[in-house]
């Protein structure tokens, strides 16, 4: 175990990017044959048109190894030097160990600490943000932060309502101290999160914990699936995510216009275009490819932060606002100078 550094106050950068998408794809089409929906609705009302499936070998962990292997290979950094892994994930391998044990025991971060971290679609950002300050503080250098979800184990595939809306994947940053007078790429400059846990019910996965394990009598209503009321839901993301974006900014000395690329949960173009819209922010500053995978909770802004970074729309000095919103609720955002 490395030993804590006293140097205080120390800025964190990303220093490389991974994601692993599982192969399977599941289109629009396909869920049309399983439940009562069809393209149109989905990719009017979502944007959605395939999300990715995990074999059913594959756990969250698996997700999150492969991420972590790839941001490592970017980061031209070695497991070894791994120094904290947090994994942000709703669908943990089992409710103990954490996923991050199990990454760390697939990668080989031996001299890492791991823990998880549960705050739903925020849960990227909340991670983000707890190592940070333990770089910050000068106890860790280096870590792996990651978001990695399986929420197709926790859908029920005959609720039309949230079935559509969901995919698998997973996506990882290596964040590393820098030298504060040092201008290093991937900087992070600012992160505000909010939590409002009165409206808690409104999105959850009710059963399969301590409130409500899972017996032989309420099985058969699926309380271990995901309940979302949808409308609320959508409400509550603009609002909270449109604020947190304004104060990320505000706190980097930032403003709207200053942002080459918005990189946001990836739940619905709808929420997404809103956002944009009250940012005053053409379209082609918005990164999306929830096209491609759905909602994939924890993982969209890693996975999407890795897309764009690998099809060169980052460039050096670029700042990239990230927002999440999510179950909880919980929400977050980040302003990061590339
Ligand atoms: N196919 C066809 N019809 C459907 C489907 C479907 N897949 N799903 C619902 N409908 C029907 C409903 O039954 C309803 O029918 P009715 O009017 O006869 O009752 C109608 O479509 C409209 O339903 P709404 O729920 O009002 O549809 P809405 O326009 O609100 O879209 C959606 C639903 C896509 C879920 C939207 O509300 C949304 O995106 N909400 C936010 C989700 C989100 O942001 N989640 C982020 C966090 S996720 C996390 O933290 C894990």
């Amino acid at each position: 175990m490395p030993a804590p550094s006293s140097q205080p106050f120390c800025a964190s950068s990303i220093i490389g990017t991974g994601s692993y998408m599982p192969e399977k794809v599941l289109t629009n089409e396909d869920l049309s044959k399983i439940v009562d929906t069809s393209d149109e609705w989905i990719t009017s009302r979502t944007g959605i048109k395939e999300r990715r499936i995990a074999a059913p070998e594959q756990a969250t962990s698996d997700l999150a190894s492969e991420a972590a292997r790839r941001a490592m290979a970017s980061a031209g950094v070695a497991p070894e030097e791994i120094q904290l892994i947090i994994v942000a994930t709703v669908t943990a391998d089992m409710f103990f160990p954490s996923t991050a044990c199990f990454v760390q025991k697939k990668i080989g971060a031996v001299n890492a600490v791991c823990f998880d971290i549960s705050a739903a679609c925020s849960g990227f950002l909340y991670a983000l943000q707890v190592a940070r300050h333990f770089i910050n503080t000068g106890n860790r250098t280096t870590a792996l932060v990651i978001g990695a979800e399986k929420l197709s184990s926790l859908i029920n595939w005959k609720d039309r309502n949230t079935c559509v809306l969901f995919g698998d994947g997973a996506g990882a940053v290596v964040i590393r101290r820098a030298d504060e007078s040092v201008e290093a790429p991937g900087r992070v400059l600012s992160t505000v999160m909010g939590t409002d846990g009165t409206l808690a019910d409104v999105l959850k996965v009710p059963g399969g914990g301590s409130a409500c394990p899972i017996t032989p009598e309420n099985v058969e209503s699926h309380p271990n699936t995901i309940h979302m009321e949808g409308r609320e839901t959508f409400k509550h993301a603009v609002t909270r995510m449109l604020e947190a974006s304004q104060q990320a900014l505000e706190i980097a000395g930032l403003t709207a216009a200053d942002v080459s690329l918005v990189i946001p949960h990836q739940a619905n173009a709808r929420i997404i275009s809103a956002i944009a819209e009250r940012l005053n922010l053409p379209l082609d500053r918005v990164f999306m490819n929830l096209d491609k995978y759905g909602n994939t909770s924890a993982a969209t802004i890693p996975v999407a932060l890795d897309e764009a970074n690998k099809a060169g729309r980052l460039q050096k000095g670029d700042v990239v606002l990230l927002v999440a919103f999510g179950g909880g609720f919980t929400w977050a955002s980040s302003v990061v100078r590339w």
